[in-house]
This record gives C-alpha cells, sequence and structure tokens, in this order.
C-alpha cells in the first residue's frame, strides 16, 4: 500500500489523529459516540452523523467536554433516507478536501417490518442498503486519500443467516422475522467488507468489520424490538460489555498502525476472526453487491464516479444498467 501517515513511535501506543478526517455514522449513541470520543481524543477531526438534531448536538456537546476537541461536526444523516445520504455524502465532500476513515457504525433491529423512504425493508435498508450508498458517495474522496480506512460494524448475528436466505427473500417480503431480517443485514455488512476489500484492492484503502461483543447501549432498548429481545437487552444490561470496552475494535480498525494493510477481514476483540462460511462466499458478496446496485438504481440512484452528485438519473440511464464505474465492472 502506497505512503504511510499512521505513524507511531511505539506498537500499541493511541495513534496521533490530527489532520485526519473521520465519519462516524449512529455517532450519538452507545458504540458510535465511544468511538467518536476515542478518535477525537486522537486529534482527529470527526463527523459525528445521526438522524436526530436533539440527540446528535447532546453527543456532540458531550464529545466535546470530554475531549476538549473543537473539531467536531455535527451533522445529520438519516440511513433509512436515500436524500438524506446524499446530502450527508455533499456536505461532507465540500466541507472536507480529504477523507481518511468511515465507520458505518449505525444499525437496528426492528420488530415489525417497515419500509424506508425509498421502499426498502427498513433493517436491511438502514443497516446495508444506506451504508452501501453512502460509503459508494464517498468513494472516489476516500481513495484519493489513500491510505484511507473503511470500518463496518456487523455482528456475530451474521452466522444465523445464509446466502439462501438473501437470495431467496432480501428484503423479508415472504415473511418477516426480527432476528432474520437482523441476521441478514449484518451478513450483508460481511459481504460487503469482502466484496469491497476485492474491488479497492491496490488503492490503497483497506475495508475490514468488526463484532464489537454483546454490548450495553440503546440497541433493542429504544422500543423497535420485539419479544425476547425487548426483554433480554434491558434485563441482561448489567452483565454486557460496556460500549467503550464494544468500541475498541472498531477504534483500532480506525487507527491502529499493524494492521494498515489488512484488508476485508473480520475482527473481534481486536483479533482476525472467521466469518461464516457464507461470510466468506466470494460469489455471495457478488451476488449481493449486484443486488444492492440493481435496487440503488431501481429506486432512482447510482453510482456516478466523477459527479460528485449523482442523482437523480437521466431517464435513459434510469431505464437501463448503470454505467460502469471506478469500482463498477471492469473497474479497481
Ligand atoms: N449492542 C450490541 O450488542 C451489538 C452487537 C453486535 C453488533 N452491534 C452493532 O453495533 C452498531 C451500533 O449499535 P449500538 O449497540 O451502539 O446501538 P445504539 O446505541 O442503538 O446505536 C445505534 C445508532 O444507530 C443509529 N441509527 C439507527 N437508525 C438510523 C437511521 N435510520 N439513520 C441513521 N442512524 C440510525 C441510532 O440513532 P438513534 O439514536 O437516532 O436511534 C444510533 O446512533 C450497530 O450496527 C449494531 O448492529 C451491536
Amino acid at each position: 500500500m502506497a505512503g504511510v501517515r499512521l505513524l507511531l513511535p511505539r506498537r500499541g501506543a493511541p495513534a496521533d489523529l490530527g489532520g485526519r478526517v473521520v465519519v462516524i455514522t449512529g455517532a450519538n449513541s452507545g458504540i458510535g459516540k465511544e468511538t467518536a470520543l476515542a478518535l477525537a481524543g486522537m486529534g482527529a477531526t470527526v463527523v459525528m452523523a445521526s438522524r436526530d438534531p436533539g440527540r446528535g448536538s447532546a453527543a456532540v456537546a458531550e464529545v466535546a467536554a470530554a475531549t476538549g476537541s473543537t473539531d467536531l461536526h455535527d451533522l445529520r444523516l438519516d440511513l433509512a433516507s436515500l436524500d438524506s445520504i446524499e446530502a450527508f455524502a455533499d456536505t461532507v465532500l465540500e466541507r472536507f478536501d480529504h477523507l481518511d476513515v468511515l465507520v458505518n457504525n449505525a444499525g437496528l433491529v426492528l420488530g415489525r417490518r417497515r419500509e424506508t423512504a425509498d421502499g426498502f425493508e427498513e433493517t436491511i435498508g438502514v443497516n446495508h442498503l444506506g451504508p452501501f450508498h453512502l460509503t459508494r458517495r464517498l468513494l472516489d474522496r476516500l481513495v484519493a486519500s489513500a491510505p484511507a480506512r473503511i470500518v463496518n460494524v456487523t455482528s456475530v448475528a451474521h452466522k444465523g443467516a445464509t446466502a439462501g436466505m438473501l437470495l431467496a427473500d432480501l428484503q423479508s417480503e415472504l415473511s418477516y422475522a426480527q432476528m432474520d431480517a437482523y441476521a441478514k443485514s449484518k451478513l450483508a455488512n460481511v459481504l460487503f467488507t469482502v466484496e469491497l476489500a476485492r474491488r479497492l484492492d491496490g488503492t490503497g484503502v483497506t475495508t475490514n468489520c468488526v463484532h464489537p461483543g454483546i454490548i450495553r447501549s440503546r440497541f433493542a432498548r429504544d422500543g423497535d424490538a420485539r419479544g425476547w429481545l425487548r426483554l433480554v437487552y434491558p434485563l441482561g444490561a448489567p452483565f454486557m460489555v460496556s460500549s467503550k470496552r464494544g468500541a475498541q475494535t472498531s477504534v483500532f480498525l480506525a487507527s491502529a498502525p499493524e494492521i494498515q494493510d489488512v484488508s476485508g477481514a473480520y475482527f473481534v476483540r481486536r483479533h482476525q476472526r472467521l466469518t461464516s462460511p457464507t461470510g466468506r462466499d466470494a460469489t455471495a458478496a457478488t451476488w449481493l453487491w449486484d443486488e444492492s446496485e440493481r435496487l440503488l438504481a431501481a429506486a432512482g440512484r447510482a453510482y456516478l464516479p466523477g459527479r460528485g452528485r449523482s442523482t437523480p438519473l437521466e431517464p435513459e440511464v434510469r431505464a437501463g444498467t448503470p454505467p460502469p464505474g471506478l469500482l463498477g465492472p471492469g473497474g479497481a
């Protein structure tokens, strides 16, 4: 990989991220907020993306007070809306001429089937299709800023899904169960990491994914979960790992120099681990990428490299296959 910008005096010491621009989704709560705290503490410029203005500004104030950072950016991002994703990406691209780290952290589990503003089942929409679209919107800037990193927060729950489940019913239209929908979305995070790493090979941008542990946060406690999950998380909270510890592997993947050349891997407690067999299925990873592109194109969106703003598509483009881009067929 060309160049090494995250130089450390000694192994294991906190990285100096001064001058680095980091985007974190779901930064107002739990693991995302702790990731923001840690990376701001290392001197990074941190874009804290959150969907709710009140919760977002409260978290930014908290991180500013804890770290003394004056380089925090409180931006709105609703991953259940492609318009919101594009507006957010445009703001980031306008405000920063380089981007060093993207942490796709935001995620949820939903007791009942809902749809996003663009008609996607919301679990796969927020946990996979939204981050997929956001990453592609920011990808040219990440590549131009290389060495750069993309961190995807998945879950051990990905092991509850198979490629067959994705292929048969990606959007849980035939049947809906909250843990099946969640497991499919987290498997999608793993497969996205695998395929993105393949496409980014040689660009100087790495991507890895992380299972943070079973973490005490707002996850499954915000009223959206149902049944046993709604009980287990509040009742089990005293025995769960803190969000601060849960953020440690995300922080490690975003900053540690010793893994600067590692890409396409799955980490748990800072160690590389094997995903489920499906999580290592290159064919499934390529299928999911193509299917995600197809779904976004059907929603009138596509990745048009070099455009800055890509949407809405021209009618003739919307009707046909999305044009190959930097990372499309024949790309890097
Ligand atoms: N907690 C665990 O045991 C556990 C285990 C494995 C993996 N994970 C993963 O860890 C990640 C972080 O979860 P957490 O435990 O820190 O839970 P959390 O405290 O509930 O944080 C989730 C974050 O995602 C945001 N979010 C939800 N829907 C969104 C949307 N439509 N647009 C933008 N942001 C949205 C939330 O915003 P709001 O505050 O506005 O809702 C919140 O900031 C998730 O990807 C989750 O799947 C968690």
